[in-house]
C-alpha cells in the first residue's frame, strides 16, 4: 500500500496530526456528484465534527470515504496509508469502525450475541476480553447482555452499535449521527460521556451531527459541510458564535439542536424522528 508522505494541514493549528482524512474528495451517486473537493481529517484522541444542514451530503461523505460509494476524485489516507476506495470491511481490519446512521444493529439478536457479531474475525479466545472491555466502557450494557435488541431504549441501542465496532479496538471511528432519533437530553449524554470517552482513550473520532451544539461542544474541530463542500473548518467555539454558520444553519448554531424543522436560505434543519433498527446488511 503506498504511503504519502505529505504534511498535513493539522500541523498549523496546533491539532495532533491526521489519523484518518480525506483530501479533495469527490463522490455520488449515478452520474450525480453530491460532494467535490472535501478535505477534512481527524487525529488520536480528537473528535472532529462534521455538521450542516440536512441533504448537506454529510452521508455521502462518509460513504465515500468508507467505500460505501466509490471516490471520483480525491483520496482517503488511513495513518499514511492511500486506502481510497477500500472496501468497508477491508477499512475494518484496518482499524476504520463504521457506525452507520440506522441499520446499525441486529434488533433480533441480544446484546451480547450483537457485540460478539462486530468480533466476528477475532480469534475465539479473544472474544471475551474484548467484550470486557465494551462493557468498562459502557458499564451500563452489563445488565443489558442477554436483553433482545428491539428491547430497548434508543439511547442504549446506539451504544450497542458503537460497541459491536469497539469489539475490533478501531483506531478510528466514524460515527453517523448517533444521536439521530435521541431526545435532546439523551444526545448530550451519548455525546459527553459515551463519545467523550472513545476519544480519550486514544481514538480518533470523527463525528457527523444535526444535533449542532451538542456536538460541536464535545468536538475539538468542527467542519460545517453545505451542498457538498466544506465552507467553513474552525475551532468549535468559533463555529458556535459565526455568522457563516448562522446563516447556513438558519439560526445561531447553537440553537440548531432544535429537532423542530426550519427553513432558512433555501435550506432545511431537521432530525430524524424514527431510526429505523432493523437488520444490519
Ligand atoms: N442512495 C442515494 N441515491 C441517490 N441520491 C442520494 C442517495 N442518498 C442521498 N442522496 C442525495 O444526496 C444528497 C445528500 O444526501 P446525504 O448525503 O444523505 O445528506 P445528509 O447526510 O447531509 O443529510 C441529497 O440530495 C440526497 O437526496
Ligand atoms: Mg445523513
Amino acid at each position: 500500500m503506498r504511503k504519502c508522505g505529505m504534511p498535513t494541514s493539522s500541523a498549523e493549528s496546533g491539532r495532533p496530526p491526521h489519523l484518518l482524512e480525506v483530501r479533495d474528495l469527490a463522490g455520488g451517486y449515478g452520474g450525480s456528484r453530491i460532494i467535490s473537493g472535501v478535505t477534512l481529517g481527524v487525529g488520536r484522541g480528537e473528535i472532529a465534527a462534521i455538521v450542516g444542514p440536512n441533504g448537506a451530503g454529510k452521508s455521502t461523505l462518509i460513504k465515500a470515504l468508507l467505500g460505501v460509494i466509490p471516490a471520483i476524485e480525491g483520496v482517503v489516507l488511513h495513518d499514511g496509508d492511500d486506502v481510497t476506495n477500500l472496501r468497508t470491511d477491508e477499512l475494518a481490519r484496518r482499524g476504520i469502525a463504521y457506525v452507520p446512521q440506522s441499520r446499525n444493529v441486529f434488533a433480533t439478536l441480544n446484546v451480547e450475541e450483537n457485540l460478539k457479531m462486530g468480533g466476528y474475525l477475532l480469534n475465539k479466545k479473544d472474544v471475551g476480553d474484548r467484550i470486557a472491555e465494551v462493557l468498562a466502557t459502557f458499564p451500563i450494557l452489563t445488565p443489558l447482555m442477554r436483553r433482545s435488541v428491539h428491547k430497548l431504549s434508543g439511547g442504549e441501542q446506539k451504544l450497542v452499535a458503537v460497541g459491536r465496532v469497539m469489539m475490533m479496538r478501531p483506531s478510528a471511528y466514524v460515527l453517523d449521527e448517533p444521536t439521530s432519533g435521541l431526545a435532546e437530553q439523551l444526545s448530550k449524554q451519548l455525546l459527553e460521556e459515551h463519545v467523550a470517552r472513545i476519544a480519550e482513550s486514544g481514538s480518533a473520532v470523527l463525528l457527523v451531527e444535526q444535533k449542532v451544539r451538542a456536538a460541536l461542544e464535545t468536538s475539538s474541530w468542527g467542519y460545517l459541510l453545505v451542498s457538498g463542500s466544506v465552507k467553513m473548518s474552525a475551532p468549535p467555539q468559533e463555529m458556535l458564535t459565526s455568522s457563516v454558520a448562522e446563516m447556513f444553519l438558519g439560526q445561531t448554531a447553537g440553537d440548531a439542536q432544535d429537532p423542530g424543522l426550519k427553513q432558512t436560505a433555501g435550506v432545511q434543519l431537521g432530525a430524524e424522528v424514527s431510526p429505523s433498527f432493523e437488520l444490519d446488511k
